[in-house]
Parts: structure tokens; C-alpha cells; sequence
């Protein structure tokens, strides 16, 4: 059973839709997604909304669809569900059609419940080649919590789905859990922070290695001496 959980699943074009924010999907109305359930933003969520449309000129604010969605995908615990798209239209006076399109483009709008923690791991080239490797990683987040990419823990305490390139290649391996970056994992050091979150604690965000932000972990290999002056550089028929 371990080894299935732990065996990396190919995309493919054609294939069941599954669970996940990057699966092929077509809305049908469920107990848990239909436009009956209520959502509005909160008071202070509508405060940012304002913010947010102001920057545009009032014919334009359906460009604020994207930063609308993000807002009200995180008050609904990181799910865009048909409620959410619905609302955010009213808000923007477009057609919900063109909501759904756009939140089903983007793949970080997530079309199905999440769990609390939502773990994205990045298997990206950089990542995949970086430090111990994704592919340990996801490893080591498989069999400690027990579910394969694309699923939740039956507690609902934590989704696991593989992405694209976070853009935090310089300190590979990384993982994205919910707003808070990972960085520079091994498998002791990502089943540490999981075990942090789910006991309640705030693990350390950022590289979990001995250097600091993206800066060499180790002395100096390029740049080691002072720059020569510029009159050294150029040739003198150029000054
Ligand atoms: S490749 Fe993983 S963050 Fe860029």
C-alpha cells in the first residue's frame, strides 16, 4: 500500500479528473458546490474589494476579477466555489460565465475543497534537480501523511498537489503551504514542518538550511574580489 502512495503520478491528457486545483473539470452542482449556499464577502473583505477596483477606471473593474477571486477564495478556505465565482460577478456586474472562465484557467483557484493546510510541492526542473530532489520530498510528504498528489487526508487537515515553478528555484527543493514558503527541504526538514502544523505551531518559513534568503550556502565562489576600477576596464581610446 506504502509504495502506492508514494508512486508519482503522471500527467496525461486524457484522464478522470481527480482531486486538485490543475484537474480538467466541469462544475456539477454537488452538496458541497452548488449556487445555493450563500457566500458574501465580509466587511473587511469588502473594504479591500473596494480597494482593489479603485485602481481601475470604473468601465475597466471587471479587471479586478482575478485579485477578487483570490480575495474571496481565501475567506472560503481556499475553494472557489460556483457561490464565490457568483458573488464576485455581482460584485464586478459581468456574467458569471466569464468568472468561470477565468477561475477555471488559473490554476490557483482551487474548484475543490482543501483541506486547512494546503501543501503545494513543486517538481519543476530546478526543484526536481535542487538539493535532495522533489521527487524525496514528495516522498517523504506521501508516507508521512499517508495520501498520494491530488488528495486529502481523510482528517481533512491537509491537501497535497503537485505544481509548476513557485518561483523560489534558487533555494530548491520548495514547498508552498497555504500563503507560507518552504524552502531548501529534505525529507527530516518537510516532515518536521508538517508535524509543526499539525500540532498548531508556526514552523519556520523560508530556507530551513544554514543560509540566509537565497544568498550562497557555503564561501564565495564567483565575485571574490574587488571590482577593478572602471579606468582598468575600458581600453584607453574609449575614455
Ligand atoms: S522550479 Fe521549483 S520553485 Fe522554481
Amino acid at each position: 500500500m506504502f509504495s502506492r502512495l508514494v508512486t508519482r503520478q503522471a500527467r496525461q491528457f486524457s484522464t478522470s479528473a481527480r482531486a486538485g486545483s490543475d484537474a480538467l473539470m466541469v462544475h456539477r452542482n454537488s452538496s458541497h458546490n452548488n449556487p445555493s449556499i450563500p457566500f458574501s464577502l465580509t466587511p473587511e473583505n469588502q473594504k479591500i474589494a473596494k480597494q482593489i477596483i479603485a485602481k481601475y477606471p470604473p468601465q475597466y473593474k471587471k479587471a479586478a476579477v482575478i485579485p477578487l477571486l483570490e480575495v474571496a477564495q481565501k475567506q472560503n478556505k481556499n475553494f472557489t466555489s460556483i457561490s464565490v465565482m457568483n458573488h464576485v460577478a455581482e460584485i464586478l456586474e459581468m456574467p458569471p460565465m466569464r468568472v468561470y472562465e477565468v477561475a477555471s484557467f488559473y490554476t490557483m483557484f482551487n474548484r475543490e475543497p482543501v483541506g486547512d493546510h494546503f501543501v503545494q510541492i513543486c517538481t519543476t526542473t530546478p526543484c526536481m534537480l535542487g538539493g535532495c530532489g522533489s521527487d524525496k520530498i514528495v516522498e517523504a510528504i506521501t508516507s508521512h501523511l499517508g495520501v498520494g498528489l491530488g488528495e486529502t487526508t481523510p482528517d481533512k487537515k491537509f491537501t497535497l498537489l503537485e505544481v509548476e515553478c513557485l518561483g523560489a528555484c534558487s533555494n530548491a527543493p520548495m514547498v508552498q503551504i497555504n500563503d507560507k514558503f518552504y524552502e531548501d527541504l529534505t525529507p527530516e526538514s518537510i516532515t518536521s514542518i508538517l508535524k509543526d502544523l499539525s500540532a498548531g505551531k508556526q514552523p519556520k518559513t523560508g530556507p530551513h538550511s544554514s543560509r540566509k534568503g537565497s544568498e550562497p550556502d557555503g564561501p564565495l565562489t564567483a565575485l571574490t574580489e574587488e571590482p577593478p576600477a572602471p579606468e582598468k576596464i575600458f581600453l584607453a581610446e574609449w575614455r
